[in-house]
């Protein structure tokens, strides 16, 4: 497949994600006549409009794949990006990362308070799994427990929170490669890993059908912090939306650090290409999933 192809199907398939999600959360998030609106006003900032959408990417491509309803598949991608938003409010709380601008916006607790944006973390958090325990992403409930433990797992301390802890201990502490590399699977790599899962679930894809998926999804979390922690070292705060040269700055541990970026890169490169290489039993069917895994490392936001 051409360059120009693979850009374009990604392109095109990032835009239609993008709809799907934001209409996913405007019709999950009424503003309530009552003292709530401003909680939910600050869930829908921070949900509408937002990010790349990578996960629920993810999710939908390998759901439909595998013959899954794409608005079931949607359904459970709003509620794995719904935890990744809630991670990114937290994460720009003075008490983390301490940072104003998110998505090219005021951070939620500038725009709002510090209070409002722990809150709407928190009914994110909730709101996830309340969208994946209702039936309208799938009728059958082993499907939805499975959907619900697989998020559940890749969220909390084995998973992102679990991650984004050790994240803070890179600050202080010596991490070497092998450090850093565990850092990274459980801080980005669990998400994007789960949101690789949970397509695999709605597919029903037998265990043994999904050693692949996980590979893919293992190779390409791991460039995926890579790509970020070059954007923050080279990136153009513009196109990022968000602060950028933070890692160095508060003496964090990355790949960057520690390879330096020309290095971090060839290995960002190398990981994406081991990536599309575990899909090699799949048609073009697979070809999103391609893209998307050069995309991860060639971003610029
Ligand atoms: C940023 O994630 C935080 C990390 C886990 C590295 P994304 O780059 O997916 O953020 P958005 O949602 O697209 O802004
Ligand atoms: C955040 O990582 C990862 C999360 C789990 C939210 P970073 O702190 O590097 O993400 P950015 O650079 O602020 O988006
Ligand atoms: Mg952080
Ligand atoms: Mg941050
Ligand atoms: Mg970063």
């Amino acid at each position: 497949m051409g360059l120009v192809l693979a850009d374009d199907i990604l392109a095109t398939g990032l835009q239609r994600i993008q709809r799907e999600i934001d209409a996913a959360f405007d019709a999950l998030l009424p503003v309530p006549d009552d003292a709530r609106a401003r909680l939910v006003e600050a869930m829908r900032y921070a949900t509408i409009d937002g990010g790349k959408r990578v996960r629920p990417m993810l999710l939908v491509t390998v759901a439909e794949m595998y013959g899954a309803s794409r608005e079931a598949a949607v359904r459970a991608g709003a509620a794995i990006e719904a935890i990744h938003v809630y991670s990114l409010i937290h994460d720009d709380l003075p008490c983390m990362d301490d940072d104003d601008l998110r998505h090219g916006k005021p951070t939620l607790h500038r725009k709002y308070d510090e209070a409002t944006a722990v809150l709407a973390g928190d009914s994110l958090h909730a709101l996830a799994f309340e969208v994946l325990g209702g039936t309208h992403v799938s009728n059958d409930p082993f499907i939805r427990a499975e959907l619900v433990h697989a998020l559940a797992s890749a969220s909390g301390h084995n998973g992102m929170a679990g991650g984004q802890v050790m994240d803070m201990a890179a600050e202080e502490e010596d991490f070497d490669l092998r450090g850093v590399t565990r850092l990274q699977q459980l801080k980005t790599g669990a998400l994007l890993g789960a949101a690789v899962e949970m397509g695999a679930i709605l597919g029903k894809v037998p265990e043994e059908g999904r050693a692949h998926l996980r590979a893919y999804a293992r190779d390409i979390g791991l460039a995926f912090q890579i790509a970020d922690d070059l954007l923050d070292e080279e990136g153009d705060e513009e196109k990022a939306g968000k602060a950028l040269r933070k890692d160095a700055e508060q003496g964090k541990a990355t790949f960057v650090s520690l390879m330096g970026a020309d290095k971090a890169r060839e290995q960002a490169r190398a990981l994406s290409e081991q990536a599309i290489g575990h899909l090699s039993g799949h048609g073009s069917e697979a070809d999103l999933l391609r893209a998307l895994a050069r995309f991860i490392v060639e971003r610029d936001r």
